[in-house]
């Protein structure tokens, strides 16, 4: 075919061509388009991730590559607009303690480098990009996942499942991860508390440690845990999502902690760690030594104003003991006078019954 001799004619192929692209971008519905492998190489975002092969690079594929370490591996946190928009009387964001925590805490910094984003909505994804950090935008189907989730509702458990499939791909992919919720705020390098025996598949923080990093009595939290990419953890998330419609009302943490007292992880040979509370803490159960903690949970708290207001005392509290190491070094002997968390008052009303709306 000759059409370089007509410019025109080749102009108007061109033009067709980008139309056709513009139009399946935007108007294609996700999953039902027969050129979805087309779509998703072609348009900036992408709406599935079961098409997997060695030759096409899909976005998500493109930003692991981008955030990961050289040893594939990458932290993961998931946010929705609630934890990236301020209502009128806040003065910060969830997002943003998150990533301040980053910038406040000891050997964290240089991790922002591989922290990836995932945002289920788009204001969520506007932010993150705004923020000028690694984003992906996660898509479903017919559901709207900007409002806060309040726990347990029906919206925040489908919202948890379709993060354990997306989580799946990742590991699917030979990504291992950090999961963190982002209302855990990060104040020491966890990767130096974490084992790096490539046998150890699962480390999982918890609401209360028991002493024992094997004991599988421990009450786990899916709110920061770190994966290897392996067969093993591929049949765990294989397994662990396909109970998605088996487990009507049942997060994925719940139906997780029952696969395990089921004893799943011995069936798959699964190597896991309990992570102390000592260093991964959490409001269920604080670290009992501010010179050791790395990470700190928000747990054990249902909404994220509440969860935004005590945060911000952890970091309070870690800069006034940054500042006073610096002021008097022979603070260091008795660590337990040092160690005094704020009260997590916010939280702890958090639980009480609403008196006048319908938030709860
Ligand atoms: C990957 O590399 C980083 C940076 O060198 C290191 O801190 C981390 O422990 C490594 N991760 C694993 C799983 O070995
Ligand atoms: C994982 O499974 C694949 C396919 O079954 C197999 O080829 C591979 O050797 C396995 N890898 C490991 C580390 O067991
Ligand atoms: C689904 O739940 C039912 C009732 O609890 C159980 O009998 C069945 O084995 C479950 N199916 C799967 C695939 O786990
Ligand atoms: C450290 O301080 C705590 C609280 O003030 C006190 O109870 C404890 O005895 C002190 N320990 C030492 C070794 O001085």
């Amino acid at each position: 075919m000759d059409i370089s001799k007509n410019s025109l004619y080749n102009f108007g192929v061109v033009s067709l061509l980008f139309s056709g692209v513009l139009y399946i971008c935007i108007w294609s519905p996700p999953n039902t388009n027969p050129l979805l492998l087309f779509q998703e190489s072609a348009c900036l975002r992408s709406t599935s991730f079961t098409h997997t092969t060695d030759v096409v690079i899909d976005d998500l594929e493109a930003v692991l590559q981008k955030a990961s370490m050289p040893n594939k591996t990458v932290i993961i946190a998931v946010v929705n607009k609630a934890y990236v928009e301020q209502t009128v009387e806040a003065d910060t964001t969830m997002l943003d303690i998150f990533l301040e925590s980053f910038w406040l805490g000891v050997g964290t910094r240089q991790l922002l480098d591989h922290l990836l984003i995932v945002a289920v909505d788009q204001t969520a994804y506007d932010r993150c990009m705004f923020k000028r950090l690694h984003c992906y935008r996660l898509v479903t189907d017919g559901v709207d996942f900007a409002s806060e989730k309040v726990y347990m509702s029906r919206d925040f458990i489908k919202m948890m499942w379709r993060r354990t499939q997306f989580l799946l791909d990742v590991i699917k992919r030979g990504y291992n991860f950090i999961f963190t919720d982002t209302d855990v705020i990060w104040l020491r390098n966890p990767f130096t508390r974490l084992s790096k025996k490539e046998t150890v598949d699962l480390q999982m923080s918890v609401d209360t440690y028991n002493g024992d990093p094997r004991s599988q009595e421990n009450l786990i939290n899916t709110g920061f845990y770190f994966v290897r990419s392996n067969n093993k953890t591929i049949s765990l998330f294989t397994t662990w999502y396909g109970m998605k419609d088996n487990s009507t009302g049942k997060k994925d943490q719940d139906v997780l902690l029952e696969l395990m007292t089921q004893g799943l992880f011995k069936k798959l040979r699964l190597r896991v760690r309990f992570l102390p509370t000592l260093y991964f803490s959490g409001f269920c159960e604080n670290s009992k030594d501010i010179w050791l903690v790395t990470t700190v949970h928000s747990n054990c708290c249902r909404h994220v104003d509440a969860k935004v207001q005590d945060l911000k005392a952890v970091l309070r509290d870690w800069k006034r003991f940054k500042e006073a190491k610096v002021k008097s070094p022979i603070m260091a002997p008795n660590r337990t006078m040092v160690t005094r968390w704020s009260e997590h008052i916010a939280c702890f009303n958090s639980w009480k019954p609403p008196n006048n709306n319908l938030r709860n």
